[in-house]
């Protein structure tokens, strides 16, 4: 159509910011639900990549953002001390493992905190290089891409590793990259690596998601977390956690690092902190956030609007006990979903934590190939159906489930009778090739 909105958007907004799976033509949207320009209610399963982590327009975080609009505390915080950005520093401290000796950097995105990380903690520590895993994702700006893991991100040599980076594979239960116990060869790996090409000295932290999330929504099995974090004290590494994606309730606790009750000196924090609006955070020790004064500054840094939005995030997490609601919703998914698997083969694991949930479709259950033309084919379905779901992995075979924390139980039920209905479309052959060709690349 001539004035269709993507018609609109193929002819004045670039591709180089786009990720696409199916035409998603929003027009508004309302709690889990988001409005199209067709006037069809879809069920948001992605929440925006966990962005939207109380969905659409929650009355708590429009009265804030009205608030703060309508009497503006400036609009940063680098040159005058904002109210807003100082009361959320405040409670985001009050999370932290020190809030006496920690501070908080404010930013946009996830991908500006791991930027701001990179660069503060080579600055204090005098180190530069950085050990991350294979799969993980870290950002979309230099510093954060620079220590990313996810081969999708490697697009050009402007996304390379930094120098002296290295790279260490995940701990995946489902495709364990060592044979024998997946944790301890991981861990007996870092140390070879510490013990030889990369000396402590030499290494500023150790970054990771509690759950890697873009490279395939991977839980860590049990005791790996508490490993890596005392093999990094023993050898006086920062352990730095990347709460971008699962932090701030989504598996059902307040951090991932608290499944296993490690305390990271690093936290950054993106997404689900603005709750929709751009808003990020870092927080860690006062001598490495403190100097050098303005090490890492933009404009609208300490922004009173996105800080009183992500005020608005906290309150609601703690008095809708969200956390709670994550790890409830969060297992009637993971049970619907097994049923699924039980008539659908293509399904060859289901694995998450509260709600963040992946789907990993395999072509059969012994090579466990991403089965990823049919990923494709079963979220362009479900699209069709009235829900949206994205798909992760450097397979590009596990559908993601992030919604907002807080789905009800009714929104679940919905979103797993899309989705077996998805996969019996895909099984009947009634999405074609053609229909998925052009929303390849990620
Ligand atoms: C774990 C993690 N960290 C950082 C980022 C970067 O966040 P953003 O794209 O919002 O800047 C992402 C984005 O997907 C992420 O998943």
């Amino acid at each position: 159509m001539e004035n269709s909105l993507d018609t609109r958007e193929r002819r004045s907004i670039a591709n180089i910011q786009k990720l696409r799976f199916f035409p998603l033509p929003i027009v508004g949207g309302n709690g889990s639900y988001l409005v199209l320009e067709d006037g069809r209610r879809v069920l948001d399963m992605s929440g925006t990549w966990g962005a939207a982590t109380l969905g659409y327009s929650h009355p708590t975080i429009v009265e804030a953002v009205t608030n703060s609009v309508s009497n503006m505390a400036g609009a940063s915080s680098i040159s005058s001390t904002s109210a807003p950005s100082v009361y959320l520093a405040e409670e985001l401290l009050n999370l932290s493992p020190d809030p006496k000796n920690h501070r908080v950097w404010l930013g946009h995105c996830g991908s500006e905190a791991n930027d701001a990380m990179v660069r503060a903690v080579t600055a204090a520590t005098g180190r530069n290089r950085f050990i991350s895993f294979i799969g993980g994702t870290h950002g979309g700006f230099t510093g954060g891409i620079s220590i990313s893991g996810y081969d999708a991100l490697q697009i050009n040599t402007e996304s390379a590793a930094r120098p002296g980076q290295i790279y260490i594979p995940y701990p995946d239960p489902y495709r364990p990259p060592f044979a024998g116990d997946v944790s301890t060869q991981v861990l007996s790996y870092f140390e070879y690596l510490l013990n030889t090409m990369a000396p402590p000295h030499q290494v500023a932290g150790v970054i990771i998601e509690g759950i890697m999330c873009d490279g395939g929504d991977i839980v860590p099995p049990p005791g790996f977390l508490s490993g890596l974090a005392e093999l990094c004290k023993i050898h006086n590494i920062l352990l730095i956690f990347d709460e971008v994606k699962v932090g701030l309730g989504r598996t059902g606790l307040m951090h991932s690092f608290d499944i296993e009750g490690v305390v990271p000196d690093l936290i950054s924090y993106g997404k689900a902190l603005g709750g929709g609006l751009p808003l990020a955070a870092l927080i860690g020790p006062s001598y490495i956030m403190d100097n050098p004064k303005g090490l890492t500054v933009t404009t609208t840094q300490g922004n009173p609007i996105a800080a009183s939005a992500g005020r608005a995030v906290l309150k609601t997490i703690s008095s809708e006990r969200l956390c709670d609601n994550a790890r409830e919703v969060g297992s009637q998914l993971i049970t619907g979903l097994k049923q699924l698997a039980e008539k659908h083969s293509l399904i060859g694991d289901i694995r998450g934590r509260g709600l963040v949930i992946g789907v990993d479709l395999v072509s059969d259950h012994e090579s466990k190939r991403p089965a990823d033309l049919e990923c494709a084919k079963i979220v362009f379905r479900a699209q069709e159906l009235g829900a949206v779901f994205f798909y992760v992995g450097s397979g590009s075979n596990v559908i993601e489930l992030t919604p907002p924390i807080n789905l009800n139980k009714k929104e679940a039920e919905e979103a797993l009778q899309i989705l077996d209905r998805a996969f019996e479309d895909v099984e009947h052959g009634r999405v074609a090739d053609e229909d998925v060709a052009k929303y390849t690349g990620w």
